[in-house]
């Protein structure tokens, strides 16, 4: 949710940490501050409320901070509001000590209560303080930084990314991380840390990714890294594959837009090294026969987006592989008792690899004895590391926090797992996999073909911005589409919208069409657009305006019904939700452009969700 940027080296430490603080700005925006030591070993600290612009100003208005040591953090609010005593870097009573923190103390109440009776004076409402102030605690007892700080981690309950600053150690950063992400950057010109990779890619793509109870010490010239029991550690350094460009607007207007355009490449990047001689092949996955003759039922669990595409995910597995597959909110999902064990495989699905509830139900799984296969998109992240099997989605950095180029190939890559083990287990014939792997290859280029028609939904969306509430409906995987489409559009529009199962709408919602109401039709499911049609003449006859998005194999039957309508490339109909989509992306997106909305960093929001 927080990002977390740090730098000790040999240059000037604030334009570092601000060019990696804009990075990961993403992550959460409503306050971001520094704190650097400077070289005759002051700590100095500048925050602000508000976006990293105002910090920028702030910093450029006032008395320039300098060294070559320094921490820096943009706030996603959890204890506390937006303000600027809430912002980090939080300081130690002493005014030696800072500390960023991502992540959340649970038992931060009876910490500072407890505190506060030592006579300790809080400032701030949140967790945070906490830890700086019990480091202060520890550190005047022991004298000894590095003890101090082992202390805290065993007092301290929760998830945590840290980067401590104190001035008595003025050329060290102390970093330790449980449950929230954190890596270390090893550069020409010094030493990083940083919440994800993204901030790092100017200066280095060499990183090592810090796993839980680990504690770090960078300065200039190196980096340790100790492990719970203080033993120094032989830590693998990664290369990261992203180049900087990935991670910038390149032109365009928006990272959101930005990525709806990658996503074509970023499609073929996931199919292109699993298909082989027209062959499926996952490396990741050799034991999938062995896998699946113990397996009878499959979980796919995420959150949001990630939960849209298992949901398309059921649909389309549960008909692949003749076993039951359900889909579940991550969130619900370890606190429903389903029936883990042996016998059922989970699939998490996330972008980010961080999801907090996503990562609790995985180890709920793992704990179960159940095997875990993640779909992910970052590197290293948490998911990935814990789970048994990784299929990486390769779609590169993705900012907007409205997710798009990953929801595809999260989606392409499930797909293309359900059709491979479907082969594995000899369920699928051999022409109509034939069939479908044709497909798969041919889906970049037919995402481009919608992609040509960018201005069709521009101008769709300049005629009814102004609409109040929005009903998405469709029937089986175009029912999860309309939940997808309706997540966009809220989230970056702050339009009210629904997604109803057409044929549910009758049984309550429809009472809320009137004359004039907006209602998005998927009927692109051939199977059942006839049905669909029928439930798209229900809300006709209440006077809805309906922009309807089907296939050239329904056009005519669905057209005659709508107000406005939009025909896809055919392609098979397991994949036909991978085109689908980029429509509802791109309306979502030109609404909210309409409507003079901060497309990518919409309110309330952060990109990756590390508290539950
Ligand atoms: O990083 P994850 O894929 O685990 O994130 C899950 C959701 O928070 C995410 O998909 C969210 O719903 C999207 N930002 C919506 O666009």
């Amino acid at each position: 949710m927080c990002g977390i940027i740090g730098f000790a080296g040999k240059a000037e430490a604030v334009p570092v940490l601000l060019d990696g603080l804009e990075r990961l700005e993403y992550r959460g925006y409503d306050s971001a501050g520094i704190a650097v030591v400077s070289e005759d070993g002051a700590l100095q600290v500048k925050k602000s409320k508000g976006r990293l612009s105002v910090l920028q100003k702030l910093l450029e208005t006032q008395e320039p901070l300098s060294g070559n040591i320094g921490i820096g953090h943009t706030r996603w609010a959890t204890h506390g509001e937006p303000n600027d005593t809430n912002a980090h870097p939080h300081v130690g009573q002493g005014g030696k000590i800072a500390v960023v923190h991502n992540g959340i103390i649970e038992n931060y109440l009876e910490i500072k209560q407890s505190l506060m009776r030592k006579g300790f004076v809080f400032s701030s409402d949140t967790d945070t303080e906490v830890i700086v102030q019990l480091l202060e605690y520890y550190y005047r007892k022991k004298s000894d930084l590095l003890e101090a700080v082992y202390d805290v981690l065993n007092r301290i309950k929760g998830a945590y990314a840290l980067g401590i600053l104190c001035s008595d150690f003025p050329d060290q950063i102390v970093a330790a991380r449980k449950d929230a992400p954190l890596l270390i950057g090893y550069g020409e010109d010094g030493n990083y840390i940083a919440s994800d990779a993204t901030a790092l890619l100017a200066h280095t793509r060499t990183v090592t990714y810090m796993e839980d109870d680990e504690v770090a010490v960078l300065t200039a010239e190196g980096v340790r890294i100790f492990d719970g029991d203080r033993s120094l550690l032989e830590k693998e350094k990664h290369t990261i594959e992203w180049d900087v460009s990935a991670a910038e607007k390149c032109g365009y207007a928006h990272f959101m837009l930005k990525e709806i355009m990658e996503q074509p490449e970023a499609v073929r990047k996931t199919i292109s090294c699993r298909i082989a001689d027209k062959e499926i092949v996952l490396e990741e996955l050799k034991d999938a026969k062995e896998l699946l003759k113990n397996i009878s039922r499959i979980y796919i669990v995420a959150c949001g987006s990630a939960y849209h595409v298992g949901m398309v995910g059921k649909y389309a597995l549960e008909k692949l592989l003749h076993i039951p597959v359900e889909a579940s909110l991550a969130s619900e999902f370890r606190y429903s008792e389903p029936l883990l064990g042996e016998s059922a495989l989970v699939i998490v699905i996330s972008q980010s690899g961080e999801t907090l509830d996503s990562m609790a139900a995985l180890r709920e799984a793992k704990r179960k004895g159940s095997r875990v296969l993640s779909i992910v998109n970052v590197m290293g992240s948490s998911i990935a590391r814990e789970s048994d099997y990784v299929l990486y989605t390769w779609a590169g950095p993705e900012i907007a926090v409205a997710t798009t180029k990953a929801y595809t190939t999260q989606m392409v890559l499930l797909l293309l797992l359900g059709v491979y083990l479907a082969k594995q287990s000899d369920i699928i014939v051999r022409e109509e996999y034939g069939k479908i792997v044709g497909e798969f290859q041919k889906l970049p280029e037919k995402i481009s073909a919608v992609l040509n028609n960018l201005k069709d939904y521009q101008k769709s969306a300049s005629r009814y911005f102004n609409h109040n509430s929005v009903f998405y409906i469709g029937r089986n995987v175009d029912y999860a589409l309309g939940l997808e489409g309706s997540l966009k559009l809220k989230e970056i529009s702050y339009i009210h919208s629904e997604s109803y199962a057409a044929g549910e709408l009758k049984h309550g919602t429809i009472s809320l069409i009137e004359p004039g109401t907006l209602v998005i039709a998927l009927a692109m499911y051939e199977p059942l657009a006839e049905k669909t049609l029928s439930n798209i003449v229900e809300v006709r006859s209440r006077g809805a305006e309906v922009i309807a998005i089907t296939t050239e194999l329904t056009a005519q039957l669905i057209g005659s019904q709508s107000s406005e309508l939009f025909v896809l490339p055919e392609t098979h109909p397991l994949l036909q939700p991978v085109l689908g989509v980029i429509p509802l992306q791109l309306f979502a997106y030109y609404v909210a452009l309409n409507r003079g909305c901060d497309i990518d960093k919409p309110r309330n929001l952060a990109k990756s969700v590390t508290v539950e």
